[in-house]
């Protein structure tokens, strides 16, 4: 059964153990980045919930963070899915297949207080500072933006940082001019018009999902997320525009990008773990605030890995990857990860049952092929190594791999302008010139090895039996 709302799917999160609630007070400005920070840091992902700050110091509304991505787990279950590749790709693939285009309905609790003009201040949502001393304002970090397509008519929704910049006014990043709002943007500034959008925060989580993954530009992303969740989803006119937003959704903020208006922003603190550079970006002046009666406010957990980027980016780029290799190209694939470490985009493990020589390099080419910029580290192994398995991967590494024939350096490529150690100039959405270089390495066996020197099966099985008459459960 698809999710209602986020509210139903916070209860379910907190039947299956993964919604921490925070009741003491928490300081929006400094506490709440720094909490939600230190249970990334703390506890590791099998164990790590959601959040939800009850009372946010001068605020009545809540925040929630981690709900899309507190964990593999808590990622899995927003998508109503298993957790394996092979599962999550077969529902987007489903979903892509079928969409089912939203319902539009004739009211929903998105409605229920409507805010219009001066009465509108978004100074009294509780949107955190992240990275303090850097980040410039406080930041809403999981906007679910949506704009149509002024050729076409289609509808688009993406995430993109929205700093706060007044009682009325936010900024809005894109990390590159191939993001599908600023292509609306720029299809609409040639003819010097503006662009009416809708900023959904808090809704089913299955938006939020289709939202900062790479629909392709021009399918109506609220279509696949009623392929995912397998019900329409239903919408309501917004009052100020002719933009649809889902009617369950806690708020939502009407406005426009006004053409031509470009303003500082930035910097802020980046999924890479360092601030990225600030500069010019566009704007989005807000004319109307719709919410629910008691609504919640919810926020992605950035900066260092891990994090809840680190989390939602690794799946939303591994399935892609997995699609090109496994499906398109036929290649033996088992499984594949973005380490954390590498913000889910730097670091790529791929595993597979080899049939011939030459195949890793072809998945190695194949991922560079899929995501250009990113899979800066791309390392093949063999099946029996768990890719999420660091010590089995940099054992590979050092009995399987001969450097001069296994590693291969390709200058030149396409890179992620937020990884600080690539050299780039200009205004910060400006990616063409983010050139860096990318390193392959075939860790896989490439003629017979020897036995592995560890106990048979059998005999570790008999161990595990009798590892308390031994006394070793006390120190394990
Ligand atoms: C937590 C998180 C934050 C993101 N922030 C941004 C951002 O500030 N700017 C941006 O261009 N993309 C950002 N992205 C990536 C976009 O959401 C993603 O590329 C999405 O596909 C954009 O929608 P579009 O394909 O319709 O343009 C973010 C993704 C995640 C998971």
């Amino acid at each position: 059964m698809p999710y209602h709302d986020l509210r139903q799917y916070l209860r379910t999160l907190e039947e299956k153990g993964k919604l921490f609630r925070i009741a003491k007070e928490v300081d929006k400005d400094w506490e709440l980045a720094t909490v939600a920070k230190l249970v990334f840091r703390k506890i590791p992902d099998e164990r790590r919930p959601a959040l939800m700050f009850e009372r946010v110091k001068g605020f009545s509304v809540p925040v929630v963070t981690g709900v899309l991505g507190a964990s593999r787990e808590v990622y899995a279950l927003a998508l109503e899915t298993e957790l394996n590749f092979e599962e999550i790709y077969r529902r987007w693939s489903k979903a892509q297949a079928n969409p089912v285009p939203p319902a539009l309905v004739n009211n929903g609790p998105c409605q229920e207080v409507v805010l219009r003009g001066d009465e509108v201040d978004l100074m009294q949502l509780p949107v955190p500072i992240w990275t303090v001393p850097h980040d410039p304002a406080p930041y809403f970090t999981s906007p679910y933006v949506i704009g149509r397509d002024p050729e076409t008519g289609v509808r688009n929704v993406g995430t993109y940082r929205m700093q706060l910049k007044g009682k009325r006014k936010t900024g809005i990043y894109f990390g590159n001019n191939l993001q599908d709002l600023r292509r609306i943007i720029e299809k609409n500034e040639r003819h010097n018009r503006p662009t009416p959008v809708a900023v959904v925060l808090g809704t089913d989580p299955v938006i939020g999902l289709v939202s900062v993954s790479k629909v392709p530009f021009g399918m109506d992303e609220l279509a696949v997320a009623g392929g995912l969740r397998g019900k329409a989803v239903e919408v309501v006119k917004c009052k100020t525009s002719d933009l649809e937003v889902p009617a369950t959704a806690e708020i939502v903020l009407e406005g426009e990008v006004p053409a031509g208006v470009r303003e500082e922003e930035g910097p802020f603190g980046e999924y890479a773990g360092y601030m990225s550079r600030g500069g010019p970006s566009f704007v989005i002046d807000v004319k109307c605030v719709t919410t629910r009666r008691d609504p919640i406010f919810q926020a992605f957990v950035s900066q260092m890995p891990p994090s809840e980027s680190s989390c939602i980016r690794g799946f939303g780029f591994g399935v892609p990857i997995y699609k090109k290799l496994k499906y398109d190209l036929g290649l033996p694939i088992t499984d594949l990860h973005f380490k954390t470490a590498g913000g889910s985009t730097a670091y790529l493990v791929i595993s597979m049952k080899k049939e011939n020589e030459g195949q890793a390099k072809q998945a190695i080419w194949g991922a560079w092929a899929v995501l250009p910029r990113f899979a800066k580290f791309t390392v093949v192994v063999d099946d029996d190594i768990d890719v999420r398995d660091s010590f089995a991967v940099d054992w590979a590494m050092s009995f399987r791999v001969q450097p001069a024939r296994d590693v291969f350096i390709e200058p030149n490529t396409l890179s992620v302008p937020l990884d600080p150690s690539v050299p780039i100039e200009g205004p910060v959405s400006d990616d063409s010139r983010a050139l860096g270089s990318k390193i392959g390495i075939d860790a896989t066996k490439k003629h017979e090895f020897p036995p592995i020197a560890f106990p048979p099966r059998e005999h570790v099985l008999e161990v595990e039996r009798r590892w308390k008459e031994y006394g070793l459960d006390r120190i394990s």
